[in-house]
């Protein structure tokens, strides 16, 4: 279960959110959270939580160079010391900032360097959703990088599979079929086994995320081969994330 903050908490509301779902999380639930605030309150929060066992901390995304001049950007290096997460490839991060498929898989590759698990999302726009390309759209997105992987690093990742059209933030956005998501995430798993063989298909980790909330978490996570969640806007209250994660936890225990 990832908890994608983007800008929404300032850092003293980070603290509180991270203190409270560390409270509020049952010792016994088995859900593995990650917490992705903004880079300056990473430190923080990783304080925070650092004697929970079930909370973990994630960046929203990092450099693809490990240092140099790049002005205003975050490295590797950087986030390392309290992070085992971080987000790559987001679609706000491909449409707005004009990173391809090369920067992703080149952040992934210095992220499984650096022993941090990327999590990778892959997803089709509206047009090509409506033109009923997604398959094909993800497919291709998801073969550029698994050529990038060995048996060994398929593993090491986590995909999400966020259609973009689903996210919440844009204002024509409606959640994604469950049954529809899970086919996709079947076809992922397809080209895995084609790739890396048979094994590949279990161990492989893949979330579904767009317009996840306490009230569709559960129709999602009983598809087969949805593994996880990525949530962002339902994330930022810590009430409504326990909850998510609650129900989770009751499907999983
Ligand atoms: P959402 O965002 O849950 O608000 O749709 C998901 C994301 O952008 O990762």
């Amino acid at each position: 279960m990832v908890a994608n903050w983007k800008m929404a908490l300032s850092h003293k509301a980070a603290l509180e959110a991270a203190g409270a779902l560390k409270k509020m999380i049952k010792k016994d639930n088995p859900v593995e959270t990650v917490l992705c605030p903004s880079f300056p309150s990473l430190a923080a929060v990783a304080e925070v939580i650092k004697s929970s066992e079930k909370i973990q901390v994630g960046a929203q995304n990092v450099h693809w160079e490990e240092k140099g001049a790049w002005t205003g950007e975050v490295s590797v290096l950087q986030i390392k010391p309290f992070v085992r997460w971080c987000i790559v490839g987001h679609s706000e991060r491909r449409e707005y900032f004009g990173e391809t498929n090369e920067h992703v898989i080149t952040k992934m590759g210095l992220l499984l360097k650096h022993g941090i698990t990327p999590v990778v999302c892959v997803g089709e726009n509206r047009q090509d959703h409506q033109a009923g390309q997604a398959t094909q759209v993800v497919a291709a997105q998801v073969r550029q990088l698994f050529a990038a992987l060995t048996v060994i690093t398929v593993h090491q990742i986590v995909l999400a599979y966020e259609p973009i059209w689903a996210i919440s933030s844009d204002p024509l956005s409606e959640p994604d079929d469950p049954e529809q998501a899970a086919e996709i995430m079947l076809l992922i798993r397809k080209i895995a086994v084609e790739l890396f063989g048979r094994e590949t298909v279990e161990r492989l980790r893949i979330l579904y995320g767009g317009s996840v909330t306490e009230k569709t978490v559960e129709q999602f996570m009983i598809q087969p081969g949805i593994d996880g969640v990525l949530v962002g806007g339902a994330s930022v209250r810590p009430l409504q994330l326990g909850d998510i994660i609650a129900r989770v936890g009751r499907l999983n225990s």
